[in-house]
């Protein structure tokens, strides 16, 4: 990091611009005001791996609906899974239930103040806990998320890629953290990282800290954080079973408590693995439980493809009608699988892979919700 001629410490600059340039968002404390640590902790849950501008929507509809963690505790998880549909990483919804319930049950609903504490509690790892320390109970922390590695990465001009200089740029953010405001000081690089310093074409012009940067200015400076060499993610190929009874209400599952898309309400697919291509046929049915699909099945056309955090899903559907209605009540699946009419499976628990699925049967007329 450069120095700067006249003698306002990084920090100070930095904070002299949030007050200026704060964002408004909806978990923030006024001014002046007290932060509320259970808006502060499900805000740094949401925004774990999603966007501000995503989470905004998601963050007012839960705190309407459970306005303090007591509330979010007693609430049915069906609801909670429910109203997280959309955001993505179902197991964070999870977690946040499993958590309120813990605070509820031994510290009575009241968010610790404590960094060990808080890392025993599910989904809350050194990212979150820090900052729900710094931003909930003005706690000095080293908050680094992905927006402050770019940062700091730039004002050290880091010339190690991204992977393999996460530990030095840890280091380089604990030493300039400032004497006070720690939680002010951590949204204000936050705000920095999404207002200024971005990644593409960073606003170096507009930057109050452009004296301390190694490459401010400089047209490199969008060349860091370095970049290694990327992985493709494997595809992967899965087919989906549209199955209508004669309503034509659709044949729904909910996902066990483990797993990718947990607690989730899906329609039941086969695959899911690495193969050749799309599914054009059905594929060989491997136990029991598939050979119940043995009727007569058209695979549609589809073009969906869903991306995992490990793994590309290229999505093929099968549809099929049955007659009778009998399906269920003779079967044992009948405790785990259930009709639902097109209309309501917007009130179900969908993952985003399963409103793909939905906007596709409905745009080839299939289903009408
Ligand atoms: N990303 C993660 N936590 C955040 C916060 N508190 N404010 C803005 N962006 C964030």
């Amino acid at each position: 990091m450069k120095k700067r001629n006249n003698n306002k410490t990084f920090s100070e600059q930095l904070l002299y611009w949030y007050d200026n340039n704060r964002r408004n968002l909806p978990w923030r404390a006024m001014v002046g005001e007290k932060p509320n640590p259970y808006f502060v902790y499900l805000s740094e849950i949401m925004l774990q791996q999603t966007v501000v501008k995503t989470v905004i929507p998601y963050f007012l509809k839960f705190v309407k609906k459970w306005p303090s963690i007591k509330k979010l505790a007693n609430a049915d998880f069906q609801e909670i899974s429910q109203q997280w549909s959309g955001l993505g990483y179902y197991r964070r919804a999870k977690n946040l239930h499993e958590t309120a319930k813990q605070i509820l049950k031994y510290h009575n609903g009241i968010i610790p103040n404590n960094k060990q504490i808080l890392l025993s509690f599910p989904g809350i790892g050194e990212y979150t806990s820090s900052a729900i320390i710094a931003i909930a109970f003005g706690g000095r922390a080293n908050v680094v998320d992905g927006n402050i590695e770019r940062i700091f990465s730039r004002l050290f001009k880091i010339e190690t890629p991204l992977k393999d200089s996460k530990h030095q740029i840890f280091d380089y953010s604990e030493k300039y953290l400032p004497l006070e405001r720690y939680g002010d000081y951590a949204q204000a690089l936050m705000d920095l990282g999404s207002l200024i310093c971005i990644p593409k074409n960073p606003r170096c012009s507009k930057c109050p800290i452009i004296d301390f940067c190694e490459v401010g200015g400089d047209l490199s400076a969008k060349e860091y954080p370095k970049k290694g060499v990327k992985i493709k993610k494997p595809e992967r190929f899965g087919l989906f079973y549209c199955l209508l009874n004669k309503n034509g209400d659709v044949l729904v599952t909910t996902n066990k408590d483990k797993g990718l898309l947990a607690n989730m309400d899906v329609i039941p697919s086969v695959g899911w693995y690495e193969a050749e291509n799309r599914f054009v046929e059905k594929p060989k049915f491997i136990d029991v439980k598939d050979s119940l699909f043995n009727f007569e099945w058209q695979i549609i056309d589809s073009e969906i493809v869903h991306t995992f955090t490990h793994f590309k899903l290229n999505v093929s559907i099968a549809t099929s009608s049955i007659k009778k209605d009998l399906f269920l009540e003779n079967s044992s699946f009948a405790k785990n699988y259930k009709f639902v009419k097109a209309k309501k499976l917007k009130d179900l628990a969908l993952p985003s892979i399963m409103k793909k699925i939905i906007k596709q049967l409905e745009h080839d007329n299939i289903i009408k919700c």
